[in-house]
């Protein structure tokens, strides 16, 4: 394929539609897409463990990091939320929960890499009322070892960009879904420098697209701007002349898939389920498994037998 493949050139050819599937029953799913060309790079996708020093929940993400090695992944991507409760906390608070999620980290075999979740931003408004941390993104940074929250790469002639869609707010929902001027700025540079053929995934916490309110709110509810990424059409404009084949996105705990215009968007569960308290609308403590094929994409979500302590239910 040449880089003169437009997007709408690419929608034709795939048929593109929108649909929603949303049941966590369908064991194994399959759509196609314009891939690299250059064979199969196979996915682990894992978000929302909301770790914390419970030794019942350390065990869970023993367990969970077994399940993602048993994989044998390529590379391994997670969405966020890495630790519970951090952003009311203070960071000699939260310190055993970091531990608790970088063993889990540490467990994983594969190459791995992770956006920033809400529950992440340590010290953002400290529940104590003391003053704010001066970067609420530092225990992240230093925990994962990167200089900041936003970031790219390639993988067997996939592009990867890693988004950071929070934006801490004075208002009483405390921190909306938001992409900053600074990354979308970032965006059309890293794209200025994409073919338009290359196939993209974007890997967010905040969702970028969802029917997750529509079914469980009714048609016409409003999602809150701390449930999704306000400015969404805004950063997906960005992608309208590239092969944006998937978004990885967390923070909802399900597992959900929506298809528009040729991207699909899928919500990825939650490693802790209904934050430690068993499933949540059908969705169990578990993650995706996705092979990128030339013409295709394989997606299952895996439950990996973890389950809630009965008073915990
Ligand atoms: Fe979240």
């Amino acid at each position: 394929m040449t880089g003169a493949c437009t997007r709408r050139s690419l929608l034709k050819s795939l048929g593109a539609a929108s649909t929603l599937i949303a049941s966590p029953a369908l064991a194994r799913t399959s759509w196609r897409i314009r891939g690299s060309g250059r064979g199969v790079l196979r996915l682990v996708f894992y978000t929302d463990i909301h770790a914390s020093a419970d030794p019942r929940r350390s065990d869970a993400v023993t367990m969970a990091a077994g399940a993602i090695n048993a994989q044998k992944a390529d590379l391994v991507l997670c969405g966020g939320d890495l630790i519970h409760g951090g952003f009311d906390a203070r960071p000699d608070d939260v310190a055993a929960r970091w531990d608790a999620y970088t063993s889990m980290a540490r467990a994983i075999g594969a190459e791995h890499h992770a956006v920033v979740g809400n529950h992440d931003l340590v010290g953002a408004q400290p529940g104590d009322g003391s003053e704010p941390a001066p970067d609420p993104r530092l225990e992240f940074k230093r925990h994962l070892g990167v200089s900041r929250t936003f970031d790219t790469f390639d993988a067997l002639g996939y592009r990867f960009v890693l988004l950071d869609s929070l934006r801490i707010s004075d208002a009483p929902h405390m921190y909306d879904g938001w992409v900053s001027s600074e990354q979308r700025e970032w965006i059309r540079e890293v794209l200025s420098g994409t073919p338009s053929d290359q196939p993209i995934v974007v890997l967010l916490h905040m969702p970028l697209l969802t029917a997750f309110f529509a079914a469980t709110k009714g048609a016409t509810f409003q999602a809150q701007p701390n449930r999704v990424v306000i400015n969404n059409t805004e950063v997906l404009g960005l992608f309208a002349d590239h092969n944006l084949v998937l978004v990885l996105q967390g923070h909802l705990h399900v597992s959900e898939a929506v298809q528009w215009r040729g991207t699909t968007f899928l919500t990825g569960g939650a490693i802790c389920g209904n934050w430690w308290r068993g499933s949540f609308f059908d969705t169990a403590e578990g993650f995706s498994a996705i092979t990128l094929r030339d013409d295709r994409i394989e997606w299952e979500y895996i439950d990996y037998g973890w389950t809630a302590p009965r008073h915990e239910e």
